[in-house]
């Protein structure tokens, strides 16, 4: 399997890593949910040609492999963007106008809910609460937090992120 290599902030990744994470997890129990944690984490995603290997390692069918992923919504399987911006769809931030604020991102991003921009720098995911309620509407850029986010303050930060990339 060749290496691919990420250039999202995620490691490039290899059978040789995949059956690493394999081995040092395999001996928990419900090893299945750490392994792709792990996967996940460090990869960015779940490569699509990595799930034989699991499915192998952890006497499992690819099919049941397959289920948990799709499964769970934290579970990606396709490379995502450079940057993540998570905007909060709960209801607090519903309420203070998440809907009209997420209106605007998929509009500045060109993208909609699950995709990534056509230059691979962002993906766009909801999330569904954020702990941040108290300052609704809440996102996530990367790994930082923002609260009371209108379409205004977003275009503030998005130019921030985006300037600070384009001056490295
Ligand atoms: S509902 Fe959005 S942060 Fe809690």
């Amino acid at each position: 399997m060749d290496a691919s290599k990420s250039g999202n902030g995620g490691a490039g990744w290899d059978a040789r890593m995949i059956d690493e994470i394999v081995a040092g997890l395999a001996d928990k129990p419900g090893a299945l949910m750490p392994v792709l944690q792990a996967v996940n984490e460090r990869v960015g995603f779940i490569p699509p040609d990595a799930v034989p290997a699991i499915a192998r390692a952890l006497n499992l069918s690819r099919a049941e492999v397959h289920g948990v992923i799709s499964f769970y919504r934290d579970f990606r399987t396709e490379r995502p963007g450079r940057k993540i911006i998570r905007v909060c769809r709960a209801e607090s931030c519903q309420a203070m106008g998440a809907v009209a604020l997420a209106g605007h991102i998929q509009s500045r991003l060109g993208v909609g809910f699950g995709q990534t921009s056509a230059d691979g720098d962002f993906t766009l995911e909801p999330v569904y609460c954020l702990g941040n309620c108290a300052c609704s509407p809440a996102i996530v850029v990367g790994d930082d937090l923002y609260g009371r986010v209108t379409p205004k303050r977003f275009d503030e930060i998005f130019f921030s992120v985006t300037s600070s990339r384009s001056s490295r």
